[in-house]
């Protein structure tokens, strides 16, 4: 069992807020990839049978939020926005800069597992584009020197 029973009893009780437990589905996935970084097979299989969906059904949910991971990651995920706003004002010159510095290309992990690069879809803050999170940290009006001042001299 790779859940700990205060991770099956939280999943349990967002599950109750819910006429069926598979409603709860990203709050248990959430829950569980706190406490493990990520969603391993094995523990996708052990949220569906406390939520009593098949694991497919729970992969599907899982597959479609990019803020579930699959796959290992880094202890902070970068997240650069790629939608349109952010790229016509420089996520890639952003994105090219990240992966020069911490030597990772998209979907990769630094060496000290410490990072992760991954594209993802507009933030919502198109107004202060570019946009990426760090971690749960999100950051505006990103360029190179400010991508410098947060991560510091990693890399
Ligand atoms: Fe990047 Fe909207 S396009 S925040």
């Amino acid at each position: 069992m790779i859940l700990n029973p205060d991770e099956i009893q939280a999943i349990r009780q967002e599950a109750g807020h819910f006429p069926h437990p598979s409603a709860a589905a990203i709050e248990a996935l959430n829950i569980a990839q706190q406490g493990h970084g990520w969603i391993s097979d094995e523990l996708l299989k052990e949220i569906a049978d406390v939520l009593g969906m098949s694991p497919a059904e729970l992969d599907s949910v899982a597959t479609f939020y990019n803020l579930i991971y699959r796959r290992p990651v880094g202890k902070r995920v970068i997240h650069y926005c790629n939608s349109v706003s952010c790229w016509m004002l420089g996520a890639e010159d952003n994105r090219r800069h990240l992966s020069e510095k911490l030597g990772i290309g998209l979907g990769e992990t630094t060496g000290d597992g410490e990072y992760t690069l991954l594209p993802i879809v507009c933030l919502g803050a198109c107004d202060k584009a570019p946009v990426l999170m760090i971690g749960d940290e999100t950051h505006f009006n990103v360029d190179p020197a400010k991508l410098d001042a947060i991560l510091g001299d990693t890399g």
